[in-house]
């Protein structure tokens, strides 16, 4: 990362803790397409600062549909960063503009980041639309790394073992997978959705993988929780759209929500 990338991240969070009036946070969470309701559930919203408002985040892809960072407080009394909208390599945004949210996030003091998403399933044997699963490892196909230029880093361990014992604990019933992720905007071809299965992928989508890579570079713990909002291409037979994905959100966002409170609260 260039130093100018720190220091417009060091300066959101300043920006961010200002504009809260609160100066520690416990936890950051990044909520992916058929998230956003589900973040209400987590507690008391201290301020909302849009995007647009802070040093080094991108401009919004559609005019007047940028995202924002919610501050809650938890019922817990901790302090959480919540990322409504994040930013994506298929909107032709540099890999520090992706990660940025995350680079604030640690530089605001958080310990660990929850990082969700809207995927597609590979394994719709055993997957259900609308089924929440718990990232266990990745496969990064997007091309891209947020460390470029700088150095190595072991990725032995991306998604915390202890964190995603907690969700376990709270939600017994969830899944594992391994996320893979592809640039976009197109969804996948049959045939590429046959090349992940054999690769040992469990999930598809577009996102979180260049987010937990720089996340585990600022020394944050990491949960990435994936909802299968449907089957990936010609595993079923039926086309893909963008509006089922944000539906299937509009179904599930009490559980979700339910999940993600519990987790914040036993970090
Ligand atoms: Cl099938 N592919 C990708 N890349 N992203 C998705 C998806 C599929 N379903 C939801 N998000």
């Amino acid at each position: 990362m260039s130093n100018d990338a720190y220091t417009l991240a060091k300066d959101a969070a300043a920006a961010l803790k200002g504009a809260a009036g609160v100066d520690t946070f416990d936890v950051a969470l990044v909520m992916g397409s058929g998230w956003v309701p589900a973040a209400d559930a987590l507690g008391q919203t201290v301020a909302e600062v849009p995007f647009t408002g802070l040093p080094g985040f991108a401009p919004p892809a559609v005019a007047g549909h940028g995202g924002k960072i919610r501050v809650v407080r938890t019922s817990a009394g901790r302090h959480a960063l919540i990322l409504l909208g994040r930013t994506h390599l298929y909107e032709g945004q540099p890999v520090d503009k992706v990660v940025h949210g995350i680079r604030t996030a640690a530089a605001a003091g958080v310990r660990a980041v929850v990082l969700t998403n809207a995927a597609g399933g590979l394994r719709p044997e055993t997957q259900n639309v609308g089924d929440p699963v718990l990232i266990s490892d990745h496969i990064n196909m997007t091309g891209a790394n947020p460390l470029t230029g700088t150095t190595f880093l072991d990725l032995t361990e991306v998604y915390s073992k202890r964190l995603r014992a907690l969700v376990r604990a709270a939600d017994p019933s969830i899944a594992e997978g391994v996320y893979c992720a592809f640039r976009g905007p197109t969804y996948e071809t049959p045939a590429e959705i046959r090349m992940l299965r054999t690769l040992g992928g469990d999930l598809i989508g577009m996102s979180t993988v260049l987010e937990a890579i720089a996340a585990r570079e600022a020394g944050l713990e990491v949960l990435g929780i994936s909802l299968v909002t449907n089957p990936g291409a010609g595993l079923v037979g039926e086309p893909l759209n963008h509006e089922e994905v944000l539906e299937v959100g509009k179904t599930t966002a009490a559980r979700m929500g339910g999940l993600l409170a519990k987790v914040v609260d036993s970090l």
